[in-house]
């Protein structure tokens, strides 16, 4: 590191306007390359120069800089900042809904009539698209397929203003160096997946990560620091969970991701620490990095791993996406298939009647610690519908386990069902290889709904250790239910693996189940109504699981924008430490996602008062 900003600084503190400089070169830690500005007119090359030329960053204005202001950047500006990309960035790009209305490039009712909503829902539709987000509500609403809610016209919202297709970290310096230079807001999408709207932000600049698909082999990776010595993946940003579990299979391995089929592991999932199926073996996402290669705020493409930038190294593993860099690629442990057992089945209070539903369900507490002692992961689900609820197993996931060691998990919660009368087909199933498991046992994920918030808590073994403890916990449960919050939970532990020093959330290691509940309003509801419902379900029933875990916490991107103190709730005690490195590592506040480390200062200016991504980023005064 170092060569760059010296030989720059030499360079410009000679004469910043006459400046011979025709490239700028980065040559940090080996790895090597050249954005060449010579055909850039003098007017703009500024906006394209590194941070170590010594350009002041912010005039301090309030917000960023947005279409209109005076700042906004020229038309050539932009011109040349798709010149040097290749011809990669892609100008106020239509929402995908856009087909829908008459007043919209492209409008295409025969399209628009295939987004039904089941159709509209699937992640497939959205992750190729470069701004979608499967967050609406935190995009704003603003351009919804009739079928699925009524955004009564068709607009931009917070969506970003320019996208730049990145394939190259090249194209990701371009960018950042862009944004810090201009003040305009960045922002950084892989497949918007996130719950909380971090992958948008209107009229930004947005990095796509996307199409960063590399997956590379390595028989032996070495770092005595982290006690590793093994099997390792190199892999693009951009690679999601369907394809790196693939390739893992194809050489007997796994890694550790998400149970989600098109979740980004190796983007913001494995930076926010990220669950898996296996986490129970081998710890969060987070735990099983090896390395980075990143673009920093100043613009820099560097490696951090266990020697070189150890501080981004410790903040990238678990301190959250859009907060110290963009990532071009991550290296990842590759643990040895395993063989795996699953069931899935459920019941109905439609055909137990509720107090033996209840009953039913009470005596399921009595198994998680077990459950997460034994390494196996549980995604449950608990749907009031209509003075009915059901409960499903979706599935319970063992991985390592043979039918006999599942079924033996299993068997003293199995017989308080039978005492009970309830009617069950648990379909214990073997399978040899997780990738066929993974496949078979997991739903693909849906778009969020245009009516719905969710909040989540990470329940310590505290709150499951004695008999009252699982009752207080099994009510707030129940009640959350009967007022109509649709539950989704993971019983789970995440192990704590050797040499493990990183930024991931301390409220994940004592816990055995991470609990969600999900606030809705009825469509077409008002912005007032819709921040009262929200404001009630966050004083009322997310605030009455918050006072039975004290001390708990929350998982960062399975959250509600509105949880209180996040610091508190997403990292627990390593957030000091995280903020003293946001400031060092990012002075510029070029980076920023709601609910990141640091975001404290600035706040969305939405234009209906609710809690998205419709509005100017502004400092918080
Ligand atoms: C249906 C569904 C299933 C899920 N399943 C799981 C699961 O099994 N386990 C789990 O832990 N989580 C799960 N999640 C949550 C998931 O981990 C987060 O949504 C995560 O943020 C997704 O990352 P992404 O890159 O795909 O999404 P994006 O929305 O594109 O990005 C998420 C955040 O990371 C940032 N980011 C992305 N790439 C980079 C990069 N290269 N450098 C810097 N910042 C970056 C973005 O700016 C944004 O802030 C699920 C989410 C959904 C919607
Ligand atoms: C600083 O930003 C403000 C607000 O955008 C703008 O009005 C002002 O002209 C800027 N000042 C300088 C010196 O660039
Ligand atoms: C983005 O880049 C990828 C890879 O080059 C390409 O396949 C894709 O079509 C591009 N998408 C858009 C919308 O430009
Ligand atoms: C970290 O990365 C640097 C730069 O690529 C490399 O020289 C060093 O060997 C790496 N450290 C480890 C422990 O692999
Ligand atoms: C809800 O259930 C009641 C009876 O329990 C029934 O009359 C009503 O039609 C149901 N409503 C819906 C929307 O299913
Ligand atoms: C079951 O409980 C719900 C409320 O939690 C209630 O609306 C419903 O009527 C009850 N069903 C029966 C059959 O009593
Ligand atoms: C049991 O589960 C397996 C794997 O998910 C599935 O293939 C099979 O059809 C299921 N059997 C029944 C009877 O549902
Ligand atoms: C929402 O409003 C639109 C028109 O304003 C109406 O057509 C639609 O039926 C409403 N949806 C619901 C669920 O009330």
């Amino acid at each position: 590191m170092g060569s760059l900003s010296f030989w720059l600084t030499a360079v410009l503190a000679s004469s910043v306007r006459a400046s011979p400089i025709l490239s700028s070169s980065v040559d940090a830690d080996g790895l090597n390359l050249d954005i060449d500005l010579k055909d850039v007119p003098s007017s703009v090359r500024p906006l394209f120069l590194p941070s170590a030329s010594g350009r002041p960053i912010t005039n301090g204005s309030r917000c960023k800089v947005y279409p209109g202001d005076d700042e906004w950047p020229s038309d050539e500006a932009w011109t040349q900042l798709n010149d040097l990309s290749g011809g990669r960035l892609i100008g106020n790009p239509t929402p995908l809904a856009a087909v829908c209305y008459p007043d919209q490039p492209g409008y295409d009712a025969v399209k628009c009539a295939s987004y039904t909503t089941p159709e509209w829902q699937r992640s497939y539709i959205h992750m190729n698209d470069p701004i979608e987000m499967m967050s609406p509500v935190a995009q704003g609403m603003t351009c919804s397929p009739p079928a699925l809610f009524d955004s009564r016209g068709c607009t931009r919202g917070g969506f970003p203003k320019y996208v730049v297709n990145a394939t190259e970290p090249k194209h990701v310096q371009l960018a950042v160096n862009f944004a810090r230079n201009t003040g305009v807001r960045l922002v950084v999408r892989n497949t918007g997946h996130d719950f909380l709207g971090k992958s948008g932000g209107k009229d930004a600049l947005s990095i796509w990560t996307h199409w960063m698909k590399d997956i590379e082999y390595i028989e032996e990776y070495k770092d005595s620091n982290l006690g590793y010595s093994g099997p390792a993946f190199k892999s693009g940003v951009g690679v999601q969970a369907f394809e790196i579990y693939k390739a893992a299979h194809e050489k007997g391995r796994v890694v550790v991701g998400g149970e989600g089929e098109t979740v980004g592991v190796m983007g913001g999932y494995i930076q926010g620490g990220g669950h898996s199926p296996l986490s129970g073996l081998y710890g969060t996402g987070a735990d099983n990095v090896l390395a980075f290669e990143v673009v920093t705020a100043d613009g820099d493409y560097v490696v951090a791993n266990s020697t070189s930038n150890t501080d981004l190294f410790w903040a990238l593993r678990g301190g959250g996406g859009s907060t110290f860099g963009v990532a071009t690629s991550v290296t990842v442990k590759a643990h040895p298939d395993l063989e795996v057992t699953a069931s899935r089945f459920g019941f109905s209070s439609a055909k137990t009647g509720n107090e033996t539903f209840w009953a039913a369900f009470r005596s399921y507490l009595d198994s998680w610690i077990a459950n997460a002692d034994a390494g196996t992961y549980t995604y449950w689900t608990l749907i009031p519908n209509n003075g009915t609820f059901a409960f499903a197993f979706s599935p319970f996931f063992a991985p390592g386990k043979s039918v006999k060691e599942a079924t033996a998990l299993l068997q003293p919660w199995f017989n308080q069902l039978n005492q009970l009368g309830v009617q069950f087909d648990p379909n214990i199933t073997h399978f040899d290889h997780y990738y066929d498991a993974w496949r078979s046992s997991f739903p693909l994920e849906a778009v969020q709904k245009p009516n719905v918030a969710t909040a989540s808590r990470l329940f310590p073994r505290a709150n499951l250790e004695t008999a009252e403890k699982r009752q207080e916990l099994y009510e707030h449960i129940r009640s959350s239910s009967e007022n109509n919050r649709v539950q989704v939970h993971f019983n789970m532990q995440v192990k704590d693996p050797a040499n493990n020093d990183n930024a991931v959330n301390t409220h994940w290691r004592p816990m055995v189940s991470l609990s969600m509940h999900s606030v809705r309003w009825p469509i077409n509801s008002t912005a007032t109504e819709i921040l009262r419902r929200r404001k009630e379900f966050q004083d009322g029933d997310a605030q009455s699981w918050r006072d039975i875990s004290p001390g708990a916490g929350s998982y960062l991107a399975e959250a509600d924008r509105l949880e209180p103190n996040f610091g508190q709730a997403f990292w627990g005690d390593k957030y000091p430490r995280l903020l003293e490195l946001k400031k060092k590592l990012d002075p510029y506040d070029l980076f920023y996602a709601h609910t990141g480390v640091g975001s404290e200062k600035w706040r969305v200016e939405s234009v209906d008062g609710l809690p998205n991504e419709n509005g100017k980023l502004c400092r918080v005064e």
